[in-house]
């Protein structure tokens, strides 16, 4: 990827039918190898809280725990990867004024190109602020999982032919507000399909089907890194939780049969250091019998 992904690239990318890929990273060395691999857009999703923290939702994680994320992102992405984070948990929502403020510091400190919010058309207010006052501005529609709690669990969203032309109206009002692009996340892939044909930004799906714009992944899902529950929507392209493990256990059956380290992790004394250092220690043992 030569050259710089911005918002342009990307409604470019839209209207030459060529998708969009979006990866969550959460630090230096992930971001750098994801944007060497052509990641289009890095996304400091908010999933961190789960995946890196051990939370069982979003909704703990903190603006001051995004920045620190977004700032090793920022660092990572060399090679011309659009950088994005998460607004977390009610640091947007109560006033557009202090959705400017939380915008400030995470882009300013975090050194990230652009936010995403998730939410529909009550945003819209607050989307066209921020795009005002030069914060471009990703929105996430369907399930949103900072409102875990008031869904009652992490479902699919847009199931009713009702809920899927509100789902159409929230994307056009966050489109209208002024986003560069929306997350579509646990969607049925025909409502993606409506959204997505009826917008000129793009649209990211995960979980929402093959005709988004685009697709993201949680990174510690994509490459097997997780535990426990995993997403229906997610492909694992690698199972990296059983290399650390394998990896793992060779160390520490080497640590205790000895065999590490081995000649080639150790350093020695010159030959003629060794014989002084023997002879003094030699000195300082008898003296102290
Ligand atoms: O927090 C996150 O990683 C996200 C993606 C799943 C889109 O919002």
């Amino acid at each position: 990827m030569a050259k710089n992904v911005t918002v342009r690239t990307l409604a470019k990318m839209k209207q030459a039918g060529e998708k969009i890929a979006m990866m969550t990273a959460y630090d230096y060395p992930t971001a750098r190898l994801l944007s060497e691999a052509g990641v289009h857009i890095l996304l400091i999703g908010d999933s961190l809280g789960m995946v890196v923290q051990g939370q069982s939702t979003t909704v703990p994680v903190t603006l001051d725990q995004m920045i620190y994320h977004a700032s090793m992102v920022s660092r990572g992405a060399t090679n011309g990867a659009m950088v994005v984070a998460d607004l977390p948990f009610l640091t947007y929502q109560v006033t557009p004024e202090e959705a400017m403020r939380s915008a400030a510091r995470i882009m300013q400190e975090g050194g990230v190109h652009g936010l995403k919010l998730e939410g529909g058309r009550e945003l819209a207010p607050t989307i066209t602020r921020l795009v005002q006052a030069g914060v471009p501005v990703m929105g996430h529609i369907g399930l949103t999982p900072q409102s875990v709690h008031a869904f009652g669990g992490f479902a699919v969203q847009g199931k009713t032919a009702d809920a899927a032309m509100q789902m159409i109206e929230d994307a056009k009002a966050l489109e209208e507000a002024g986003a560069f692009a929306i997350v579509l996340e646990a969607v049925p892939a025909e409502v993606a399909a409506a959204v997505t044909e009826r917008l000129a930004i793009p649209t990211i799906g995960i979980g929402a089907g093959a005709l988004c714009d685009g697709q993201v992944l949680v990174f510690h899902d994509f490459i097997g890194y997780t535990s426990g529950y995993i997403p229906k929507h997610n492909k694992r392209y690698a199972a990296i939780a059983d290399t650390i493990v394998t990896a793992a256990q060779q160390y520490v059956d080497e640590v205790q049969t000895g065999t590490f380290p081995g000649e080639e992790q150790t350093v020695h004394l010159q030959r003629n250091e060794h014989e002084a250092f023997l002879e003094m220690l030699q000195r300082k043992d008898e003296n102290l019998d």
